[in-house]
């Protein structure tokens, strides 16, 4: 069933768990992350960025979301474009069939950022699409040159944001960031003002960044040939105490993109032979289904779709 971010995300609020938004370019991607929601009988967002967009084809994106909406009636399941950084982009999507759109305007100032993603809300509003907005900068803390400008949200900011816009989920940086390098260092989250902005601001928050960068999916792929040194992402204990602050959003991207390649290199390696891109794909698949699996479970979102 194709709903949108914010039936997902206020039930999930109010029941203290967080749902999985992954990212998606190709089918393989998307049967990997809706079978594992049938299994897991989970709520799920489905992810598309701007790039996934132009990539794959809006019309594609959406006809394969409606047909996975179609087959799995009783999976609550939501189309959202990821990063949208225009009115443009969040326009095309609405008009396409999305069901949620984010409007990232974190590049630009405090007031230019409100005027944009107001204006996407009153768009959104009228065709029941909901709509997420980003307040601060995903950079780790190590990365944030001493004396610079606070890249993080501010709660007061926060609160002032959600107030004038009307958007229905937020966004917030606290030291995550995209990729699969994110520490040198320790890991460093800023949970003190995720409780802040929390008792601010109420509407859902959401983690983008999140990935963990688990080991095993790391030993894999360095195993049939990646360079992956270095790579560091955020621990399960992280994630836990970020949705027991109230966040109900987790964008999950890295992940499922080392699973896949990971796997993909693993057929190519051991299997020189092979030439059907069924036989190198499938196991990818395989592989992000487990990614998906450990992920729902930790976000505490298996057995909520009811
Ligand atoms: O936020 C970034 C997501 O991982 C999507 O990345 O723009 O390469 O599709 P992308
Ligand atoms: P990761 O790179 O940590 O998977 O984050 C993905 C994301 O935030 C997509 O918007
Ligand atoms: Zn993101």
């Amino acid at each position: 069933m194709l709903v949108t971010n914010k039936e997902v995300l206020s039930v999930a609020s109010a029941g203290g768990y967080a749902v999985g938004a992954f990212n998606i370019n190709n089918m393989e991607i998307l049967q990997a992350i809706i079978e594992t929601a049938k299994e897991e009988k989970s709520p799920i967002i489905v992810s598309a960025s701007p790039s996934a967009v132009k990539y794959a084809g809006l019309d594609y994106l959406v006809a394969m979301v409606k047909a996975a909406a179609k087959t799995n009636p009783d999976i609550p399941m939501t189309l959202h474009l990821d990063h949208g950084k225009d009115i443009e982009t969040a326009q095309m999507c609405i008009n396409g069939g999305f069901t949620s759109v984010m409007i990232d305007g974190s590049h630009l100032d405090f007031e230019g950022n409100i005027a944009m993603t107001k204006h996407v809300v009153e768009i959104a509003r009228s065709k029941g699409v909901s709509v997420e907005a980003e307040l601060g900068k995903l950079v780790s803390q190590e990365a944030t040159a001493q004396g610079a400008e606070d890249p993080y949200t501010d709660p007061d900011n926060a609160k002032e944001f959600v107030d004038r816009t009307g958007v229905d989920s937020l966004a917030v940086a606290i030291g995550t960031s995209h990729g699969a390098y994110k520490f040198k260092g320790d890991v460093k989250l800023d949970f003190d003002r995720l409780k802040d902005i929390r008792r601010k601001v109420n509407v859902p928050l959401v983690l983008h960044g999140a990935s963990g960068v688990p080991s095993w999916i790391v030993e894999k792929a360095t195993k049939y040939g990646a360079e992956l040194s270095g790579a560091k992402g955020i621990p399960d204990k992280h994630i836990k105490c970020a949705i027991s602050l109230g966040i109900a959003k987790i964008n999950i991207d890295t992940d499922l993109r080392l699973a896949f390649t990971g796997s993909v290199r693993e057929v190519l390696v051991t299997s020189p032979k092979v030439y059907d891109p069924r036989k190198i794909l499938g196991p990818a698949k395989e592989n992000m289904k487990r990614v998906v699996q450990e992920k729902m479970r930790l976000f505490g979102s298996s057995g909520k779709a009811v």
